[in-house]
């Protein structure tokens, strides 16, 4: 090959250190007969890549890249660092991760590394540059993926000199003037008052270890955000190194959707030269669509809305809760398409072939235990004849006019516990609005509070719990410029250093929403409270659905009452309000609505926004995103979830099926089109 390959990436993680030379010859074939044209190699491979300190041994990578280039497959070459080798243990045991009870790990898994022990950044950062600086020129090498979902933490004593320096840079001198050594800021910050926790010297402070009572939640808030940049450090140490060698080719690392929460991905996808994710079912049915499409638009936004990477998802796995189930026939297919319909430019998986041993010898590849003779491999040479086809979507992108608020200190400050209440978790509430949006046809971006929400007619303030002074200045500005924003319960209820609010939430913007929410009132658990819209100057939002979770006592201070609590503590009390302040309008609901009560806010709100679903009066179950390229030209993708063949408005040709579709379309139970609408 002299060329890359053109069109959508199609490939996986390739692990051929698994596997002898028959193997390897078979893989050739089976990987032509896929169309197969990216392979991810060496995510886990530092043992055999440097088997003592310092002594290299790339004769396997090297022999590896040739063939696959002479196979017409680009390389997305990996850093090996997500698990050292045993060796790596024995030589710096310091650098073994501690558990916040203080127990130290030993290697015999993976990811067995503190990522703020100086042995493991030196290793790791040397093991980078060593790969670049042999693979440089390369043909094969199209990109660099630095180590493997970024995922772990640690308590030892080097996190807690790293996070002693952090907080230093954090709360220096500025906070506390002339002389001061920050930790007057500090203790200031983390309400140190509290339960005798005033610290009167740096040494004092530690990583939020396992305490005997209830932990202080701006202080494990601080660890989170610590934690991500401290990560992100030894990322960018990796990036750096592989720079030097090869700077035309981009670094990227493999994000964890949906719910890794441990990294501040507005602050990583900064310093990516793509951003590229990994996505796994964490249920089976029908809630994995919308699951699908809310990991893809957060890839989407955090790429800016460029085309993004779909590093690994599997050909046939779901996590369930307590076993691992199976996805029917034609689903890959579909969900595939799915992942490249809201912006992705890639279809891969973990992993080309089935392990014969190790601990995810179970997991399902593109080429199973049982061989090619197989339902899935089938799967994935029809896939991979899908995916060709699709070659002149590259680079197109996916407007959206609506957009929901995606803040890790948000996130982080809820499940640091700062709301004692089980079912307030940030990501089931975000998710929740965002499936409504989904079922609405709406296709919703993620921003974060100090982005640029003006592009967007519509914003969700979803479990925007902590808001900072700037953030809610932002959103104060959105609104007086015209923009539309609902936010939900629990919104704005403390500050960038986790303090609550004081004079009643939502603070700063209680003008904004024209509402004080004086109380909280958590519903015990399976309780639900009626809405009503009766006698209040409503459209009936919310009659006849319900509040689930959180009930609060609010007070308008000039906004329209929506809807009250029809019973109950809160009886007569509202509930949902709307407000306009400056040119734009603010909604609040204070309760989580049920999924109805949910569909008929989000169409109401989205109508009055102006933000239209893609398709209008498409059939439930049915998703419908657009991509658009240069010069006018756009494609509309066509995914039927459900179990009827479906009709929807379109026009153009079906790049799948080669059909054409002149005003109406129709799609196969469980199938997919893929129409280009207009020539330039
Ligand atoms: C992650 C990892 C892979 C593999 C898969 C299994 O995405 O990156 O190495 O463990 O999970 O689902």
């Amino acid at each position: 090959m002299t060329a890359k390959p053109a069109g959508m990436w199609f490939g996986g993680d390739y692990n051929p250190e698994q596997w002898d030379e028959k193997v390897w010859a078979a893989d050739d074939a089976l990987m032509r007969e896929a169309r197969v044209n990216t392979a991810t190699v060496g995510v886990f491979s530092w043992s055999i890549l440097e088997p003592e300190e310092g002594r290299y041994d790339f004769g396997w990578l090297d022999a590896t890249l040739d063939r696959l280039w002479h196979n017409g497959i680009r390389v997305v070459l990996a850093t090996p660092t997500a698990s050292p080798p045993p060796w790596f243990t024995l030589a710096h045991p310091d650098a073994m991760p501690v558990t916040r009870e203080g127990t130290r790990l030993w290697h015999g898994s993976r990811d067995t590394y503190c990522a703020a022990a100086p042995a493991y950044r030196a290793a790791a950062a040397r093991i980078a540059g060593a790969l670049a600086e042999r693979y440089a020129g390369h043909p094969a090498l199209a990109m660099w993926h630095v180590h493997n979902e970024y995922g772990t933490v640690c308590w030892c004593d080097h996190a807690a000199a790293a996070f002693r320096g952090w907080l230093q840079r954090r709360y220096g001198k500025e906070h506390d003037g002339e002389g001061g050594d920050g930790l007057a800021a500090l203790n200031e910050a983390w309400g140190t008052a509290f339960w005798s926790q005033r610290y009167s010297s740096w040494e004092q402070v530690l990583p939020p270890r396992a305490t005997q009572w209830r932990a202080n939640p701006s202080h494990s808030l601080d660890y989170s955000r610590f934690w991500s940049d401290e990560m992100l450090a030894s990322f960018c140490e990796q990036r750096d190194a592989i720079r030097r060698h090869t700077p035309e080719v981009p670094v990227t690392t493999n994000f964890m959707m949906p719910h890794y929460q441990l990294l501040d991905l507005w602050a990583w996808s900064r310093e990516v030269d793509v951003v590229a994710v990994d996505h796994y079912f964490g249920s089976a049915g029908r809630d994995g669509h919308p699951d699908l499409a809310f990991s893809a638009d957060r890839a989407r936004s955090f790429n800016s809305g460029r085309p993004w990477i779909l590093m690994e998802q599997s050909t046939s796995l779901i996590y369930g809760r307590d076993r691992i189930l199976i996805k029917e026939p034609g689903r890959m297919l579909r969900d595939s398409i799915a992942y490249l319909a809201r912006g992705s430019d890639s279809v891969m998986f973990f992993q080309w072939r089935a392990s014969q041993a190790g601990a995810e010898m179970f997991h399902p590849a593109m080429v199973p235990h049982a061989g090619p003779d197989t339902r899935i491999f089938r799967e994935v040479c029809e896939l991979g004849q899908a995916v060709s086809r699709l070659a002149e979507v590259v680079g197109s992108t996916v407007p959206a006019e609506v957009a929901m608020l995606w803040d890790a200190d948000s996130w982080w400050a809820l499940e640091n516990r700062g709301i004692p209440l089980a079912e307030v978790r940030y990501l089931d509430l975000v998710r929740a609005d965002h499936a409504a949006l989904w079922r609405a046809g709406v296709v919703c971006d993620f921003v974060h509070p100090l982005g640029d929400l003006a592009r967007y007619r519509l914003v969700f303030a979803t479990a925007a719990y902590l808001i900072s002074d700037e953030g809610a200045q932002a959103l104060r500005n959105y609104v007086e410029g015209g923009g539309h924003v609902v936010m939900s319960f629990g919104g704005g209820m403390v500050d960038a250093r986790h303090h609550a609010r004081l004079d009643g939430y939502p603070g700063p913007l209680r003008d904004v929403f024209g509402i004080r929410v004086e109380e909280f009132r958590p519903l015990a658990p399976g309780e639900t409270v009626p809405l009503t819209g009766d006698g209040v100057p409503g459209d009936g939002l919310a009659d006849g659905g319900h509040g689930t979770i959180w009930s609060e006592l609010l007070r308008s201070e000039g906004a329209e009452v929506l809807a009250s609590y029809g019973d109950g503590p809160l009886a007569g009390h509202p509930a949902m309000t709307r407000n306009s302040f400056g040119a734009g309008t603010a909604w609040y609901v204070s309760t989580q609505l049920d999924a109805g009560a949910r569909d008929r806010l989000v169409a109401a709100v989205a109508a009055e926004a102006g933000a239209a679903p893609v398709v209008v009066g498409a059939p439930p179950g049915v998703e419908i995103v657009r991509r658009h390229g240069d010069a006018g030209r756009s494609w509309l993708f066509v995914l039927n979830h459900t179990g009827a063949a479906a009709v929807v408005e379109a026009s153009g040709v079906d790049l799948l099926s080669g059909r054409s579709a002149d005003g109406q379309l129709e799609v196969a139970p469980g199938g997919v089109a893929v129409l280009r609408e207009h020539d330039a």
